[in-house]
C-alpha cells in the first residue's frame, strides 16, 4: 500500500482525535481506516458518565462505516494520547477482525506523519476468533 495513503490516514486521524468527547479520562484518540471503494471513515472516542458506555475511536469509525454500508477494512490508523504509540484495545481488535479484508491489512499507529508504525492485523490479534474460523 502506498506510503500517500498513509499520511492520508493519518491526517484524518488527527482531524477526529480533536473531536474526542473525554471529560473523564482526557484521553483523546482519533481513527480513520480505509474501507472499499477507497472510502475513509475516522471516528474519535465518546465517553460516558457511566464509564462502561464508552466507546472507542475505532468502533465509531467502524459503526459509522457499517451503518453507512460500507464492510471491508483494509487498513486503519490509530492516534492516541501516549508520549508512546497508542495499540487499539481488545475489543476493539475483535470488532476490526470482524471487518477486516484479511488478516494481513495494515494497522497504523502513529503520533505524527513522521512517526509511524505498521503491524499486520494478525500481529496484533494472533488466533483471532472469526467467522472465517466457523467452517
Ligand atoms: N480508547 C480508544 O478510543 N481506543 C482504544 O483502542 C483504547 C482506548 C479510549 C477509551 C477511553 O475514552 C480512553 O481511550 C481511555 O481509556
Amino acid at each position: 500500500m502506498d506510503e500517500k495513503v498513509y499520511i492520508n490516514l493519518i491526517d484524518e486521524a488527527f482531524k477526529a482525535r480533536e473531536k474526542s468527547y473525554t471529560p473523564y479520562s482526557n484521553f483523546k484518540v482519533g481513527a480513520s481506516i480505509l474501507f472499499e471503494n477507497s472510502k475513509i471513515f475516522s471516528g474519535c472516542n465518546i465517553e460516558n458518565a457511566s464509564y462502561g458506555a464508552t466507546n472507542c475511536a475505532e468502533r465509531t469509525a467502524i459503526f459509522k462505516a457499517v451503518s453507512e454500508g460500507y464492510k471491508i477494512i483494509k487498513a486503519i490508523c490509530v492516534i492516541g494520547s501516549f508520549e508512546d504509540f497508542t495499540y487499539p484495545c481488545g475489543i476493539c481488535r475483535q470488532v476490526i477482525i470482524e471487518f477486516a479484508e484479511s488478516e494481513n491489512i495494515p494497522i497504523i499507529i502513529a503520533q505524527g506523519r513522521d512517526k509511524y508504525v505498521v503491524h499486520k492485523l494478525k500481529d496484533i490479534i494472533p488466533f483471532g476468533f472469526s467467522k472465517n474460523n466457523l467452517v
